[in-house]
């Protein structure tokens, strides 16, 4: 990739904002590769990893993020000046770009930050995401850093759903900054843009920061079930002798790969189909998500494609002639079940955030929602997608990378 030529003066700094888990660090990572691979010298300072270096897990503790803690919040401010003044110096020395990723919550904080930024432009960023079960799985995420590890799940839990009642206690969205964005960071769409002087880099900060981000995604079809076998579809049965061998392939195929992320289904044949993977991989995070459920076929649910035509001919030509507008009586169609899978994949998206490596185990049409929003395709052939039970997907599209490719994990005629 060519870099753009960018000028020694062109500096910004871009400030986070938003409570925890809401994907500031996610987004950070984005920017910085994105800006990186243009040229743009762009470096993250973190006040998160500052504190464990400098208090430890001590700093875990709720009470260090207590508003009413002299002592914590006298810790933290000084926390976010060092970063401020790392960010600074780099700036001074030719950077280009400072992203300081912290909540950032309060004006105070902001104020604070803009006095020893002077001369520098600042971009505020707000990271926004009310979703509920989300910050909920978001949490399960956090949890699991090293320093909730001298504690169980849901002691950790509670400490961090702490920890963001503190911070909500102070918080104050943006609005009054001069340069600000509001960003919702599970759809990548900005909510609120106020720019009052020109933000070098702006176009293509904003570029990245619409755009997804999927790195490494690995999308596998569950394998053999015993429905598959007699050609039913939806319900939810077993995986066969054939679909089990076919989940110890894959995890075979990926015992040396990253995946820190697996998300399946809540069928059975999803979630059977991971247990070998996570078997070698037990410290990925495996989550099942309803979004990602097979499509459902209504009164055709369990029917062979056979027993459909015979018992619902009327239903069975509406949906040959048109099968992506076709809505199965009481269920689904590619059509309607397009805004739920969506959202399933947003979700899994966000869950994973600049992991090395992310697998979902879908099921068909599931897969061929997934698929269409990397191909070019008619709406019309969505529900023709090849989705494969021996191979996978793929995919990598991020600011300045986009691959596509179909990868057989196990033999042919397995
Ligand atoms: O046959 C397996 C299956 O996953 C069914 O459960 C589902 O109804 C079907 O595939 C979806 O594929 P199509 O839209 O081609 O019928």
């Amino acid at each position: 990739m060519t870099s753009i030529e960018t000028p020694r003066s062109c500096k910004v700094c871009l400030v986070l904002v938003g409570l925890p888990a809401r994907g500031k660090s996610t987004l950070a990572l984005r920017l910085r590769d994105g800006l990186e691979a243009e040229g743009v010298k762009t470096r993250i300072f973190n006040n998160g990893v500052l504190r464990r270096v400098h208090y430890g897990e001590a700093s875990s503790e709720p009470w260090f993020y207590d508003p009413h803690n002299e002592e914590g919040n006298k810790a933290r401010d000084e926390l976010s000046r060092m970063n401020m003044q790392a960010a600074r110096q780099y700036l001074d020395e030719g950077g280009n770009v400072a992203i300081l990723d912290a909540t950032n919550a309060s004006r105070a904080r902001r104020n604070m930050l803009e006095e020893r930024l002077t001369g520098i432009p600042v971009l505020y960023i707000e990271c926004v995401n009310e979703d509920k079960d989300l910050v909920a799985a978001s949490i399960q995420r956090k949890v699991r850093l090293p320093e909730f590890a001298n504690m169980s799940r849901a002691e950790a839990t509670e400490r961090f759903e702490q920890r963001i009642g503190y911070y909500a206690s102070i918080y104050v969205p943006l609005g009054r900054e001069a340069n600000f964005v509001r960003l919702d960071t599970l759809n990548n769409r900005i909510l609120q843009e106020q720019l009052t002087f020109v933000v070098p880099f702006y176009v293509r900060i904003r570029d990245i920061m619409v755009s997804d981000w999927v790195n490494n995604l690995y999308l596998v079809r569950h394998g053999e079930s015993y429905y598959n076998l007699e050609n039913r579809i939806g319900g939810d049965s077993p995986l066969t002798e054939k679909g089990l061998a076919q989940a110890q392939a894959l995890a075979d195929y990926f015992r040396d790969k990253p995946v820190p992320y697996i998300f399946t289904s809540e069928k059975t044949r999803s979630t059977q189909f991971a247990t070998p993977l996570i078997a070698d991989h037990p410290d990925s995070v495996l989550m099942a998500l309803p979004e990602l459920d097979e499509i459902d076929a209504g009164i055709c649910e369990g029917l062979t494609y056979e027993e459909i035509r015979r018992r619902y001919p009327e239903e069975f030509a509406a949906r040959s002639r048109d099968k992506f507008n076709y809505v199965y009586p009481e269920g689904e169609g590619y059509v309607t079940m397009h805004e739920r899978v969506n959202r399933g994949f947003r979700k899994a998206l966000f869950l994973s955030g600049a992991a090395p490596g992310t697998l979902i185990i879908g099921h068909q049409a599931v897969n061929r929602v997934i698929l269409s929003l990397f191909l070019y395709r008619r709406m019309a052939d969505v529900p023709y997608i090849y989705v494969p039970q021996d191979k996978y997907y793929h995919i990598v599209a991020t600011h300045h990378k986009k691959l596509f490719e179909l990868v057989r994990f196990m033999g042919p005629g397995a």
